[in-house]
């Protein structure tokens, strides 16, 4: 009795002085959705205000929304805190008339007004529904913006089929993990004219995996406005270990401890096994024993509960450790005893003669998975390729996992240089000292002939070398996504370097002109000089590494295709990044080397104005970059989009010639861009007359040059530039979409 009394006072104080509790006063349920702590109404009954929902009251019915009702989510079940949250998510919408778009749903102010400890859970796929439609999401990836979206088309309804989403009137794809600050933007290729009659609109949303099949009524009228999400969340910015040493913030309260399998940003709580109730809350709202005696439990005779457990004891005249699955309860008898221990010596004897041929299969078994794996990923197939092609002296080389583990002390975390939706890349150090970058890739299921690709790709591009192409070194095959390791390039990419302030500026004129000449000399040499045709179809300034003296490295050749010779195109699934995606390629499905000259475009515009190629941050009409460089090029604003430290530059010839270039790289229509080869020697030309001249002659500008940087157009520029078809969205043409294949990815 008085133990209890005194307990009760203990937790009462403890109470007042634990600050991150809600308030009595807080409003416990809206509608028949409970609200539990952090997630509260109003201050005081929150967490931190990224926990803020807001209850809605209509008539008839009371709405909960995440944040406020301007983000339009709904919170449709909170009966569990420790996972992940269920919303009802809108679906994106763009509908269509004959005079183009009629309607829209306006998604700006959604999700990317949560903080990024609100993820969006990988346990939901995002759909496209629609015969003229483009849908994405652009997202915050740690501190990058990364998007990726899916193309659906059809050109009549007869090829469509209920339940299947490949492409013709729907398609899927899976959700990068960590992505927060999710935008959904949806777009069309010609405003739905030709399929008006039985799909006015274009919808995009995501959708908790297996709760949409596709049905071919929903491109007539898709009948649900909201579909069900899972979204992903978190306490703070650190891991378990650190923020458990963070006493005066740890959130976790009595009876709970910090989930160390989530692997964050942030942290979650667990209760302890044994409790359950809300990690979140101090005791006794928060984590409660759970009387494991008034349920299913494995006591023969009399079970106790205990705090976080139960023990069994057995009746009066018995003995044993009361449990049915243990020795259970034996009637005391001395001789029973006797035999007793010598059962148990000979239970021990077997337990550890069971155990050591238990550990010796589960070894066995690990080798047998390893070599699962090796044949999965083609390594018979490597091992044959390679023992063919002796004697060239470049090969690639084959890794065992122990190798690779050493080179990156188990991939630590503190090797890790980069992370994205699609992989990690680890810094790692080889026996022989060489310093190396180890790709980890998410690689979907596979087929015969996608690991035949995969293989092939290993050998050519381990064949190549160039000054200004990355070299791939080698692979891993026993783990079941294969490893790729590729030479360490020091500098970092150019990506960074253009949109990182404190960087930007070491960048001169004279830098950027050896890099853009770099990658258009390696992308040229990947297209014709290397024996197979090899289209990189990933082109962008992220995938463009820098060494110390600013050599251009080219990476990345995940997403690339060889081309047989006999091939000069070859229909593939869309794949590429956002913005610099080439347009026709995407109406098309026809891949050639002319993608790689509109990306290259792209990054030589992202190199003139250190602007980012699609960013939501500028207004609507100015997200995509390659409209507003086209624009000022052809009205002579050029000087006013350049990069401030171009302006200040006094070689306006050669960034005009640059500019003009790089337009006629951007040209919609393939065939009247010039080869990559063409780029590359132009680009050589400008730098050759460059160091034949001397830097302190002033140049007087060719005849109708400065226009572009100045005033009025020359009409003699013409753009065959694609128009915009969707208001919610920059330019119709350049997205980028993900395939549910892949070589290296
Ligand atoms: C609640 O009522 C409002 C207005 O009457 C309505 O728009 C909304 O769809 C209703 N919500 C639910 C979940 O029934
Ligand atoms: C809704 O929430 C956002 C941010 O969470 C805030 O900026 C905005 O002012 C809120 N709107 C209202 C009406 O409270
Ligand atoms: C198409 O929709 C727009 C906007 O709703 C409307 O102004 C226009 O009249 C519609 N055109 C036709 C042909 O219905
Ligand atoms: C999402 O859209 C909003 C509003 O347009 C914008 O502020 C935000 O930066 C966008 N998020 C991303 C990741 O682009
Ligand atoms: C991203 O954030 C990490 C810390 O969270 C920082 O070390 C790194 O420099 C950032 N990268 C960029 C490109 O801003
Ligand atoms: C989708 O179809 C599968 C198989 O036909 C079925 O098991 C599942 O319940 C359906 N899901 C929905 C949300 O209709
Ligand atoms: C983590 O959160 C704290 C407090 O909210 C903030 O001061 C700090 O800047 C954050 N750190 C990072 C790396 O975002
Ligand atoms: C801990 O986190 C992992 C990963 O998110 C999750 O699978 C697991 O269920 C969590 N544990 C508990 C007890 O909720
Ligand atoms: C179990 O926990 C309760 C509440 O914290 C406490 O009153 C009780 O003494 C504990 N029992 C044991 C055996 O520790």
């Amino acid at each position: 009795m008085h133990l209890r009394i005194l307990v009760a006072v203990v937790s009462m104080v403890a109470l007042g002085a634990a600050s991150a509790q809600p308030e009595s006063h807080c409003e416990k349920s809206c509608g028949n959705v409970h609200i539990r702590y952090p997630f509260g109404i109003g201050e005081g009954c929150y967490y931190n205000s990224y926990f803020n929902v807001d209850c809605v009251h209509y008539p008839g019915n009371s709405t909960l929304y995440l944040a406020n009702k301007t983000t339009n989510l709904i919170i449709s079940d909170m009966s569990t805190v420790t996972s992940d949250l269920e919303i009802m998510m809108f679906v994106a919408n763009d509908c269509y008339n004959s005079s183009g778009l009629a309607y829209y749903l306006d998604t700006s102010l959604t999700m990317g007004r949560l903080g990024s400890n609100f993820q969006v859970s990988t346990e939901n796929k995002f759909f496209a529904v629609g015969c003229d439609t483009h849908a994405y999401f652009i997202g915050k990836l740690g501190n990058e913006t990364d998007g990726t979206g899916c193309i659906s088309r059809c050109a009549s309804s007869s090829r469509i089929i209920d339940g299947s989403c490949s492409g013709v009137g729907c398609c899927e794809i899976a959700v990068p993990e960590g992505m927060s600050a999710v935008n959904i933007s949806l777009s069309s290729y010609d405003y739905h004219k030709d399929v008006l009659e039985f799909n006015p609109c274009s919808y995009g949303f995501f959708v908790k995996e297996g709760m949409y099949n596709f049905s071919t009524n929903d491109l007539r009228d898709f009948p649900r406005e909201r579909m069900p999400m899972l979204l992903d969340w978190s306490i703070g910015n650190l891991t378990c270990s650190s923020s458990s040493k963070d006493v005066g913030n740890f959130i976790c309260k009595g009876n709970s401890k910090c989930n160390t399998s989530y692997t964050g940003p942030g942290y979650r709580c667990v209760c302890n096994p044994g409790y359950e109730g809300n990690p979140y809350l101090e005791y006794p709202d928060g984590c409660k024993n759970i009387n494991e005696c008034a349920g299913i439990n494995d006591c023969l005779h009399k079970c106790i509960d205990t705090n976080g457990s139960y023990i069994c004891k057995c009746r009066k005249g018995y003995s044993g450790n009361g449990r049915k699955s243990g020795s259970g309860c034996t009637a005391d008898q001395s001789m029973v005893i006797k035999l007793a221990v010598v059962s148990a010596a000979a239970a021990i004897f077997l337990i550890v003669f069971v155990n050591s041929l238990y550990f010796g299969l589960k070894k066995r078994k690990l080798m047998l998975l390893r070599e699962k794996f090796f044949r999965q990923n083609g390594g018979i197939m490597l091992q044959q390729r390679i023992s063919r092609d002796k004697g060239s002296h470049d090969q690639a080389k084959v890794f065992t996992i122990e190798e690779l583990k050493r080179a990156t002390d188990n991939y630590d975390e503190s090797k890790i240089i980069g992370k994205g939706g699609f992989g990690t890349v680890y810094k790692g150090v080889l026996s022989d000292n060489r310093t190396v970058a180890i790709k980890k890739s998410k690689l979907p299921d596979q087929t015969e002939s996608q690991i035949e690709q995969f293989i092939n790709e290993v050998v050519i591009l381990s064949q190549i070398n160039h000054r200004n192409v990355v070299k791939l070194i080698g692979c891993c095959l026993e783990t079941e996504v294969p490893l790729l390791v590729y030479e360490f390039i020091s500098n970092g990419t150019v990506y960074d370097h253009i949109h990182n302030k404190g960087k930007s500026s070491a960048i001169t004129w004279d830098i950027r002109l050896r890099i853009a000449k770099g990658t258009a000399e390696a992308l040229s040499y990947l297209h014709s000089a290397a024996s197979v045709p090899i289209i990189h179809r990933d082109v962008k300034s992220m995938n463009i590494l820098l060494d110390d003296s600013y050599v251009a490295k080219v990476a990345d050749f995940g997403a690339s295709r060889l081309i047989p010779v006999d091939q000069v195109e070859l229909a593939t699934i869309v794949q590429g990044t956002l913005g610099y995606l080439d347009p026709e390629y995407l109406q098309t499905n026809q891949l050639t080397d002319k993608s790689d000259v509109y990306s290259f475009g792209a990054v030589l515009a992202e190199l003139l104005t250190g602007k980012k190629v699609l960013s939501f941050d500028r207004p609507e009409e100015e997200r995509n970059l390659v409209k507003i460089f086209l624009s000022s090029l052809k009205d002579g604003r050029l000087f006013q989009v350049l990069d401030e430290q171009l302006q200040q530059n006094e070689d306006h010839n050669e960034i005009i010639k640059v500019s003009k270039l790089a337009a006629r790289c951007l040209v919609v229509k393939g065939d009247e861009r010039p080869t990559m080869k063409e780029v590359a020697m132009e680009l050589e030309g400008i730098l050759a007359s460059k160091i034949q001249k001397h830097p302190w002659v002033e140049h007087t500008l060719n005849e109708g040059e400065g226009e572009y940087l100045l005033k009025e157009p020359p009409n003699a520029y013409e753009f065959t530039q694609t128009t915009s078809a969707s208001s919610s969205t920059f330019d119709s043409m350049r997205k980028h979409t993900i395939l549910p294949i892949a070589s290296g990815r």
